[in-house]
């Protein structure tokens, strides 16, 4: 529970500790205005989102409680990848979001994008294996039937061996050196608790599958 707290916050932590250094750094150059302010609005929204992320997975462990919404499959991919684009840009990998149904899902928006980042963030440190020029991570969606929705999360990295796919999604299973391993374990739990179901294939580059139940007769306008 704890290390899987430490896990997930670890990113908006990240941030907020650049932001609130780059606030310091601005008052030492005599800011005062605009720029200032803007920085200041990214740090409330991390540490908004920090908290939410706290109360809703502490909600999850202990209950298995989910809140659900009507969510937009186009809106819940184009902001967890939306997320990564500075990354991105940074590492030099493109990424690639291709165009998704017009699904609704019955889930809770926080938890799902939990999964997405975490799947991301798999597939960004994949992609980072590669030399700059082959470094791809790509996002797509079709309908599954009329019940369902498949997700799929590839990457240009080395991929998973038979070996590896048996232990992936155990807690604390991680081949990194600073991993904890809990990032698959957590997003299987929360997808199956979505009635849905989570896996990898086994494959010279990353493929991650997620499959989610729909809303059915329930299509976005646009
Ligand atoms: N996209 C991927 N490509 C290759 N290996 C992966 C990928 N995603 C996950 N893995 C493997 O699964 C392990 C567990 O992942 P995860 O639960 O997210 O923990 P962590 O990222 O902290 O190691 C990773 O350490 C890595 O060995
Ligand atoms: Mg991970």
């Amino acid at each position: 529970m704890a290390g899987a707290l430490s896990h997930e916050l670890h990113q908006p932590l990240t941030a907020l500790l650049a932001y609130t250094r780059a606030c310091q750094q601005l008052l030492a150059q005599g800011e005062s205005g605009e720029r200032l302010r803007e920085v200041i609005d990214r740090v409330v929204g991390e540490s908004q989102r920090a908290a939410d992320i706290v109360s809703r997975l502490r909600d999850f462990f202990r209950t298995g409680a989910t809140r659900l919404e009507r969510l937009w499959l186009r809106e819940l991919l184009s902001s967890s990848a939306s997320r990564f684009a500075a990354q991105a840009q940074q590492q030099g990998v493109e990424l690639l979001l291709q165009p998704a149904p017009p699904s609704a899902l019955w889930a809770d928006r926080l938890q799902l994008e939990v999964v997405l980042r975490n799947l991301l963030a798999n597939a960004f440190e994949a992609a980072a294996e590669r030399p700059r020029a082959e470094r791809q991570v790509r996002v797509s969606a079709r309908q599954d039937g009329a019940t369902r929705v498949c997700i799929t999360v590839e990457d240009s990295g080395p991929g998973i061996s038979a070996e590896m796919e048996e232990h992936l999604f155990e807690a604390f299973h991680s081949s990194k050196a600073s991993g904890l391993g809990l990032g698959l374990a957590i997003s299987r739990a929360i997808v199956e608790a979505h009635g849905g179901r989570l896996w990898a294939e086994v494959a010279d580059r990353g493929v991650f599958k997620l499959v989610l139940p729909i809303e059915e007769g329930v299509a976005h306008a646009k």
